[in-house]
């Protein structure tokens, strides 16, 4: 039995942080951010205050766009399409959910790859897919932070994926195999969850469902990380994977909070600044 080191992702995000913004100040421009929030879901408040926050630390000029729960598709489409114009802008996200009128998929595929700092476009996700430089999603972008500050060796190791999202799964899937994991993607319709959670060296999971990993799906000697952000109805917040029992036997540990959710704002700043300068030379 062992008892998991923590990785602290507070610290590893205010380290990437702290890099950016001293590479920020070396740019003759200032990298611009710009937010866009449809409505008022509660969750999505707390993320975007943090995000602009965090983003006018690293010195970034950064706006949030809170436009009403009403917006139609063809507003915000206009409103992506003058940001894709404007040449003070580096950087464009679309908080996501969107209320139930608006496609998210014509929304993402309208923003400018450029400046897509989600990395969700369709030319963005075939970049990562087929190995060419592109702006990557920010949750698993994070995740491989966080794997070299636990020092993980990646190369060879069988990691395991716990869902299979366009937003971390499939991402973290491909960016896993980039850096020479073998990787299986498993999912609700997977047969036998936990034997093959039980073979991952690396599993991360990534399903929201509360606590749903359990201590004996973890190999000893693994590295866990836990994606998940689950508000249990006495208000706790958990991961997807249930935390003491994995201790016990994985490696090393992300906690939630203060795991993977501070890297997801860290890796957005980086993009910014990555797709500023791309566009900007
Ligand atoms: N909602 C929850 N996570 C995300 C994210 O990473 N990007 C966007 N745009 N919306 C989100």
């Amino acid at each position: 039995m062992t008892t998991a080191s923590i990785i602290d992702g507070k610290e590893v995000a205010a380290g990437l942080r702290a890099r950016i913004a001293a590479r920020v100040a070396t740019l003759p421009f200032t990298p611009g951010l710009r937010v866009v929030r449809v409505g008022d879901d509660p969750a999505s408040g707390v993320y975007v205050r943090n995000k602009d926050k965090a983003a006018k630390q690293a010195g970034l000029d950064s706006a949030t766009l809170q436009l009403p729960e009403t917006t139609t598709e063809a507003e915000l489409l206009a409103v992506v399409r003058q940001l894709n114009d404007d040449p003070a802008v580096d950087a464009i996200l679309v908080q996501l959910p969107l209320p139930r009128q608006i496609r998210a998929e014509t929304v993402l595929e309208t923003i400018d790859p450029a400046k897509d700092v989600d990395g969700f476009h369709a030319v963005n996700a075939g970049r990562l897919a087929t190995g060419q430089a592109g702006l990557v999603p920010c949750t698993p972008k994070g995740v491989m932070h966080l794997l070299a500050a636990a020092g993980t060796a990646i190369a060879g190791a069988r990691a395991v994926v716990l869902g299979r999202s366009n937003i971390v799964g499939k991402p973290m899937a491909a960016l896993l195999l980039a850096a020479d994991a073998t990787v299986t993607v498993v999912h609700s319709r997977t047969r036998d969850l936990a034997s093959e959670c039980r073979r991952a060296e690396i599993l991360v999971a990534a399903v929201g469902r509360p606590e749903m990993v359990k201590g004996d799906w973890i190999a000893e000697g693994a590295t866990v990380i836990d994606v998940g952000i689950n508000r249990l109805p006495d208000g706790r917040l958990v991961g997807d994977v249930d935390f003491a029992a994995a201790s016990q036997r994985a490696a090393a540990i992300t906690p939630v909070p203060g795991g993977v959710g501070p890297m997801t704002i860290a890796c957005l700043i980086e993009n910014t600044v990555d797709a500023a300068v791309a566009r900007r030379g």
